[in-house]
């Protein structure tokens, strides 16, 4: 959702936030503004639209001149996208953007008109710059008390200007998540910035300083940075950065250096990045599995989770979203399978409001790329205040679910830009495969020869994803033959399911097809009164334990006109007349059926990204969504 950057040091400022704001654009985003000191002045650009609006408008009415500045792409929350409702806001003496919701906006809003305030936009953001120069401008605490009972109009003592505590003061009276960048007029070489839920990244270059909502923005310029705690605040200015803890009273913060760089946040010759991240998965894979295979078998031990952890794990709970979720589903297939552990896959947004029962004898398994989800840190919380074991399956190194659960697994997936997630998965499915197994040995149900076979079958993925990708043109037709259909189904029993899931998920987030996915055998429990000529239904068909009831699924599809896509293992006989195009993934046969949706999902990738581009759309900056979902 809504990126930030901001910039102090010598470069042209506007290029260099109109740079980092471009390496944001995967976030999602409606409209775009910067704000830069020009002088003593701050000149403040922003139009609704994409960034080449701004660009336009930056031509038109001329690019601020400075090295000091803000910048911002927005998605909407509260008001429309327009220009007047884009950010960045000022009121007073103090322009902000910000990414997040204002919970109590409304009576902020109140209390603040009250004081005589007032407000052009519809957003909740503008109270928050409002109320930054209402304590800036000397008004002290006595005027606002700390509930709306405890507020009197008691005469106020006037305090001098100052920026960290006005920031102090505003961010007690903000209930909801916040990441903010600032500049007060009378400093014009200064950027403060704070956050609570939402991230702030600090990038420390030579003499030049960075904040924003990811490291894409400054990586071009460094590799070194801080991360924001929640409630801290940070002044960059000329003589260097100074961080600040909520009382005001410095902190020391850890320096970190990126081990990616500027390339591996760029398409490298690809039309777009989700192609570029598609073509990654073999290496990947591999790469994350080097991380946690020690002698040939998974070892989690060095981060905690022990055989004897495992052994006493009663139930396991994968919370997670969207495709994060959904790669919890195969997890949960694979671990209830080998280790013969109830497994429950739950939505993290309703997991955290639905009472779950779970403790301290429960593994709590948070799957997320970013690590910022809003639902799923929800999630983690309610599971450690219940005592359960939480373990973060996570993209992003120091990410808030990385560093707030007992225990972390590093997905090594890289920089994913593309709004939709793809090589995400494929190492999150990974990782959970390999958790399967150690569970099932920990637990004394798979000798460590079986695990040792797994174990290298599971580094065979990388090869035979390869291989699907190596005959990406049949994803190419059957994408031609699907880009026209206005609705479609995904049907497939067990591992099968799990992946229509997914696949389906792929093909109508960036297709705009109206998708739906069901457990093969589910459809004749109402879904085939949908059924009709032509409607396309791509069948999974790869486990062959119950490729006869598939089948049978197809035909009953089939009887009632919907065009068959089968995917299934290269060889797979199907009665004459059952199949209208079959997709075989040219795997060979050693591959257990168990890890087949490793190279399945990148057909199913590949379908949806070639439907997506041969009907015009940017699959990667599909429209309505967000790469992190920092808000409920
Ligand atoms: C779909 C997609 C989303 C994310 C979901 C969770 O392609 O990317 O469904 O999987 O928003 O995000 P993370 O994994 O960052 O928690």
């Amino acid at each position: 959702m809504c990126g930030i950057v901001g910039y102090l040091g010598r470069r042209d400022c506007a290029d260099v936030l109109m740079d980092g704001l471009e390496k944001l654009e995967y976030r999602g985003y409606d409209s775009a503004g910067i704000a830069v000191f020009e002088g003593n002045s701050i000149r403040t650009v922003k139009t609704r639209g994409k960034l080449k609006c701004m660009a336009q408008k930056l031509a038109e009415d001329g690019k601020p001149e400075g090295f000091c500045g803000i910048g911002h792409t927005r998605w909407a929350t509260h008001g429309e996208p327009s220009d007047i409702n884009s950010h960045p806001h000022s009121n007073g003496r103090v322009t902000i953007v910000h990414n997040g919701i204002i919970e109590n906006y409304a009576e902020l809003k109140e209390f603040l008109t009250e004081k005589g305030y007032s407000f052009v936009s519809q957003t909740d953001s503008e109270i928050v710059a409002c109320l930054l120069d209402y304590y800036y401008t000397g008004h002290d605490r006595m005027s606002w008390g700390a509930s709306p009972e405890g507020r009197t109009d008691a005469p106020q003592s006037k305090l001098a200007p100052d920026p960290l505590r006005a920031i102090m003061e505003t961010v007690k009276e903000l209930h909801g998540s916040y990441a903010l960048g600032i500049l007060f007029k009378d400093f014009p070489d200064r950027v403060y910035a704070t956050r609570k839920g939402s991230p702030i990244i600090v990038g420390l270059g030579q003499e030049e300083y960075f904040i924003a909502s990811d490291i894409p923005a400054f990586l071009k310029y460094t590799k070194d940075y801080a991360l924001l705690d929640d409630d801290e605040i940070v002044c960059m200015e000329k003589s260097g950065v100074g961080f600040y803890d909520v009382h005001g009273i410095a902190v020391k913060k850890q320096i970190h250096t990126a081990d990616w760089d500027i390339e591996q946040a760029q398409k490298c010759g690809f039309p777009h990045y989700m192609l570029k991240e598609i073509h990654e998965q073999p290496e990947v894979v591999t790469k994350t599995l080097d991380s946690i295979v020690t002698d040939g078998v998974p070892d989690f031990s060095g981060i905690g989770l022990t055989d004897e952890l495992l052994r006493g794990v009663k139930r396991v709970f994968v919370v997670a979203c969207g495709t994060a979720m959904y790669a919890g589903i195969v997890g949960k297939y694979a671990v209830e399978k080998l280790a013969r552990v109830p497994v429950t896959t739950e939505i993290a947004s309703e997991f955290r409001y639905m009472d779950p029962i779970v403790g301290e004898d429960d593994l709590v398994i948070l799957v997320s790329q970013s690590g910022e989800t809003a639902d799923t840190i929800a999630s983690l919380e309610l599971a450690k205040s219940r005592g359960a074991r939480t373990l973060a399956v996570v993209n992003v190194k120091y990410s808030a679910i990385a560093r707030g659960s007992d225990m972390f697994i590093h997905t090594l997936a890289g920089p994913e830009i593309a709004v939709a997630s793809t090589k995400a998965y494929s190492v999150q499915i990974a990782v959970l495969y390999a958790l399967a197994f150690r569970f099932a040995y920990a637990r004394g149900i798979m000798p460590e020869s079986e695990m040792k076979r797994l174990t290298a079958q599971l580094y065979g993925t990388s090869k035979a994803i390869r291989d699907v990708i190596d005959n990406k043109d049949e994803c190419q037709f059957i994408a031609s033959q699907l880009m026209n259909a206005e609705k479609l189904f995904f049907i497939g029993r067990g591992f099968d399911y799990a992946l229509s899931l997914e696949g389906s998920l792929k093909l109508k987030e960036i297709t705009y097809i109206h998708s739906e996915a069901y457990a093969a055998g589910e459809l004749k429990h109402g879904t085939i009164s949908l059924i009709e000529r032509g409607v396309p239904v791509i069948t999974v068909a790869t486990q062959r334990h119950v490729l006869a009831k598939t089948v049978s699924n197809m035909e009953e599809v089939k009887a009632r006109g919907a065009t068959i896509i089968a995917v299934c293992r290269k060889g797979t006989e199907f009665a004459e007349g059952t199949v209208d195009i079959k997709l075989e993934l040219d795997i060979g046969d050693e591959l257990d059926d168990m890890l087949i949706p490793l190279p399945t999902v990148c057909a199913l990738q590949l379908i949806a990204y070639y439907t997506s581009v041969q009907r015009g759309i940017d699959p990667d900056k599909p429209r309505n969504l967000a790469k992190s979902v920092t808000t409920e």
